[in-house]
């Protein structure tokens, strides 16, 4: 291999430092020093990149995306394409936590080797440096592995099998599931998966499983007793339209920020308050005027200076 292009690769309009970067083994070697993994969901070039320069240590381009962007009812709609292209966007913006794609229903429920054919388009078109995917498929975690696909597992409340649930629950409130749980967990960390999401289940659960496995987990509604924490960011900025479950802690009110930015902008509008002046664009003074005619009127003269205005970028 070349190292010539290391840092700035054909996904990738912000160079990145490997020196900083977080990889799926880095999060293992933060669990081993007990130092607790911070992620969040982002969709898009301008949240990818704010979430980034805050220092969080992985970004999922979650299938979440379904609801909290596209306003579906569920994640199970959302298509390969559609997780592919914001996959993408999120990449250009990141340079240094791990960028995380989810594997949308349908697209690893077939064979292996589709499922593998499909996650390799997340590696090599969308700059993706792991899949999760939801659900115990420890054989296909060990063939995503063998094929240099790193894979965050993800158990307990499992979305994508919102109507085999019948809704969405906390799962393993019970001795023996919990029991396979821990199992499962043991199971797909056996094959290789480098991290575990845990979802709405019983503190006590997640603990049992963090305790048991080498690799890190990450909570959402599981309890502080994860190596890490993953939310939606819709729901931690409050730009969802519904109200937040109690795992959720709100640090901000976008929706009433945007609401109230957007309100302010149409009331201006319509008072002819927006633009001002000074938010306009002027003539130059000396050519305000017509030119005056110093040669007859036959003389070829330059309209094409008179166009110039001069540069449309900002102040
Ligand atoms: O899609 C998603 O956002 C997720 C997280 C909630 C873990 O899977």
């Amino acid at each position: 291999m070349s190292l010539t292009n290391f840092s700035a690769g054909a996904q990738s309009a912000r160079s990145v430092d490997p020196a900083t970067k977080v990889t799926v083994p880095a999060l293992a070697e933060m669990k081993r020093q007990s130092k607790p993994i911070s992620a969040l969901t982002a969709y898009d070039y301008a949240t990818a990149r704010l979430v980034d320069e805050a220092g969080i240590d992985f970004i999922l381009v979650g299938d979440s995306l379904a609801m909290v962007v596209l306003g579906h009812e569920n994640t199970l709609s959302v298509t390969l394409d559609e997780m592919l292209h914001h996959t993408r966007a999120v990449r250009r913006a990141v340079r240094r936590a791990l960028v995380v794609a989810d594997m949308p229903f349908g697209t690893y429920h077939g064979s292996i080797p589709e499922a593998v054919a499909n996650a390799v388009r997340f590696v090599k078109e969308a700059g993706a440096e792991a899949v999760k995917i939801e659900g115990p498929r420890v054989e296909l975690v060990r063939a995503l592995t063998e094929a240099e696909i790193p894979v965050v597992a993800h158990l307990g409340l499992t979305p994508q099998s919102v109507h085999r649930m019948g809704g969405y629950r906390v799962q393993a409130r019970t001795a023996e599931t919990l029991r396979q749980l821990r199992a499962d967990a043991r199971a797909l960390a056996q094959a290789g998966a480098g991290a575990l999401v845990l979802e709405g289940v019983p503190r006590e659960a997640a603990a049992a499983i963090t305790a048991d496995l080498a690799i890190p987990t990450i909570g959402i509604g599981a309890g502080p007793d994860c190596d890490g924490q993953i939310l939606v960011f819709h729901d931690l900025v409050s730009l969802t339209f519904a109200p937040a479950a109690k795992f959720v802690r709100r640090y901000a009110d976008a929706g009433s920020l945007f609401r109230s930015a957007i309100e302010h902008y149409r009331e201006d509008v319509e008072h002819h308050a927006f633009p001002s002046d000074a938010e306009s664009y002027h003539m130059p003074a000396a050519r305000r005027d017509p030119a005056p005619e110093p040669y007859g009127e036959d003389a070829v003269v330059n309209t094409d200076a008179l166009e110039d205005l001069g540069d449309f970028s900002r102040p």
